[in-house]
């Protein structure tokens, strides 16, 4: 069982080499920077929204433009703050024009969820909208079917509450969609305070290599036959004939 130091490095670890990721190459070339996630490295509470937008990209921190700033808001009117949270993102890296992330960048970013999941050990996961709840729950039923309604699921290695809500940007324009997502969010403390969910037994080790056959004794090296050359008797080469003067080398032309 890794410490929380331990945990904490490896989490950093991550970050360095999710920094320079290059997995979707029009991402890594469009991108200005990763945005790997930020918060508390071992907190009860994660959330994972969608992709990083334009200030996200600019700042290299999730949730920093209007949708950020509600959560914020929904944060501190159950008591908590970002220092309390973790905050990721189903992609690390913002896609043009914030157009929706496509199925193989969610597949190439899902590892550094999953490692992030299994580093942080959070009680409760809060995916916000569709692409996070569709990715964790390995299931395409929508957020409208699912918010406010906490599950118990492995994610990686780990048992987490997964507890699907709205995504805020959406609240934003949809009156009763914020006043959903406040409801939701109002369940959070009754959720953190639960049990944490039992973890499943840790993962066999791997079996042992099963050993090669052994393989038959090579072939011995053909030992090279040496031929006796007739002796001849040693001549000194003569000395080589001088070289034709350079005119260039001499200055003249
Ligand atoms: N929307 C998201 O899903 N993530 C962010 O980081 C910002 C906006």
């Amino acid at each position: 069982m890794a410490t929380k130091d331990e945990r904490r490095a490896e989490l950093t670890a991550v970050f360095r080499e999710a920094r320079v990721c290059t997995r979707c190459p029009e991402l890594a070339r469009t991108r200005t920077q990763v945005v790997f996630g930020a918060g508390n490295a071992d907190a009860d509470l994660m959330f994972v929204g969608e992709a990083p937008g334009a200030k996200e990209d600019e700042q290299g921190i999730p949730f920093v433009g209007a949708a950020g700033k509600l959560l914020d808001q929904l944060l501190g009117d159950v008591g908590l703050a970002r220092p309390d949270v973790f905050i990721a993102n189903v992609l690390r890296c913002r896609p043009p024009g914030n157009r929706d992330p496509l199925p193989m960048e969610i597949e190439n970013c899902s590892d550094y969820l999953m490692r992030q999941v299994e580093l942080i050990q959070p009680r409760v996961i809060c995916t916000l909208g569709n692409f996070s709840t569709k990715l964790l729950r390995a299931d395409p039923t929508g957020i409208s079917r699912l918010h406010g309604q906490a599950e118990i699921l492995v994610i990686g290695q780990r048992a987490v509450r997964l507890y699907p809500l709205f995504h805020p940007a959406a609240a934003l324009y949809t009156r009763s969609l914020l006043d959903t997502l406040r409801a939701d969010f109002a369940r959070l403390p009754a959720l953190l305070a639960l049990d944490p969910p039992e973890q499943p037994p840790p993962a066999a080790p791997p079996e042992p290599a099963v050993p090669e056959p052994a393989l038959a004794a090579p072939e011995p090296e053909p030992v090279p036959v040496l031929v006796e050359l007739p002796r001849q008797p040693y001549e000194p080469a003569p000395p080589p004939e001088p070289e034709p003067p350079d005119d260039r080398q001499l200055g003249l032309f």
